[in-house]
């Protein structure tokens, strides 16, 4: 194939994905469940080189020119193509653009759209469909676990259930089933200090983690199952208890790492007022300052009119549960 196009979306975890126990292949050492979302979206073109024996990786800007790509998220880049290039013993020159739809390394899981997309349109010119059950893997080769779950719509657990940890994601409910809002609060739009690497890295120096690992299954069937019947209450419940858990594991590590910012927590606890008041609204934090507050359809709209005059917000974002990855006929050059 001579152009390919895609567009792959982020993903918000409601139960988190955090320690691993093989850095170099990204196995998790529990399994996350997520909500792939329909706004937040990377795009990517990418096509065989006419010229020259490099990758050309570039960046598209919002006035809409191609920059090169630089320091890490080059590194990234070229690491992950190599990964997918061993894959597919496919070993032509690329030129590569990209665009997020959204604030970059700021705890919108920008690594998870971005790295699937460029997996996903990796795989198309390699022949494959965006139904292939290797997709995750492929994802998965950039070193983000989230990723692995990004190339799937709705509501994803990855591994799989009753999967090993090197097994693909698998959705077990589409968005339809219950198109969930997810309105972000962006606190801070700038990149993290911490990576997510590193807190995987430091999750096991936490006194609390062991812990934390053996509650965690139950939790994710009993989420799993307030999804399918659609039980807002043990949704709520769930998903606060565990964001709360996973930040107080960073927070406990050694180092400790505090992603909150003070407008975090005000969110956080605004949110719970508006459930006390009867709104059927929640939220979570990933590994950022950022929240992401969930709720149903019919109370979208007075949950914005409550928050909306938060203080220390720069900006909110509207999205909701998505379908998953599109191949597109419009490419970025
Ligand atoms: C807190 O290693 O997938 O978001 O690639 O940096 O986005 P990035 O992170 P990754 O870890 C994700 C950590 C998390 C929880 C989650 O998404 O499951």
């Amino acid at each position: 194939m001579n152009k390919v196009s895609v567009s792959s979306p982020s993903n918000i975890a409601l139960i988190k994905y955090w320690g691993m126990s093989d850095a170099q292949r990204t196995l998790p050492n529990n399994a996350s469940l997520s909500m792939t979302l329909n706004q937040c979206v990377s795009y990517c073109t990418l096509t065989p080189q006419t010229s020259g024996t490099c990758d050309e990786l570039l960046w598209k800007t919002a006035s809409g020119s191609l920059l090169p790509v630089q320091g890490s998220m080059r590194l990234g880049i070229e690491q992950h193509l190599q990964q997918l290039r061993q894959h597919f013993d496919d070993w032509q020159p690329l030129r590569i653009a990209t665009v997020n739809s959204f604030p970059t390394g700021a705890g919108i899981a920008s690594s998870a759209s971005g790295f699937s997309a460029l997996a996903l349109a990796f795989a198309l010119r390699c022949g494959q469909s965006l139904n292939s059950p290797d997709l995750s893997q492929l994802a998965r080769l950039s070193g983000s676990g989230s990723a692995a779950r990004s190339v799937i719509g709705g509501f994803v657990q990855w591994p799989g259930h009753h999967g090993q940890p090197g097994g693909p994601a698998k959705q077990f409910a589409p968005a339809q089933h219950w198109p969930l809002h997810d309105l972000i609060a962006v606190v801070d739009a700038g990149h993290k200090n911490i990576s997510s690497r590193q807190g995987h890295h430091l999750a096991a120096s936490s006194p609390f983690y062991s812990t934390r690992l053996r509650l965690l299954p139950e939790r994710l069937d009993s989420l799993r199952e307030a999804i399918l019947n659609r039980d807002f209450n043990t949704l709520a419940d769930t998903v606060e208890r565990e964001a709360v858990e996973m930040h107080m594991i960073a927070m406990t590590s050694q180092p400790p790492i505090f992603y909150w910012q003070p407008a975090t927590l005000q969110i956080l606890e605004r949110v719970r007022q508006l459930r006390h008041e009867g709104l059927q609204v929640c939220a979570t934090v990933d590994a950022g300052p950022n929240v992401h507050v969930l709720c149903t359809p019919q109370d979208a709209s007075a949950i914005v009119t409550a928050l909306r005059t938060l203080p220390g917000v720069e900006q909110w974002i509207f999205d909701q549960a998505g379908d998953g990855p599109r191949q597109l006929e419009h490419h970025l050059f």
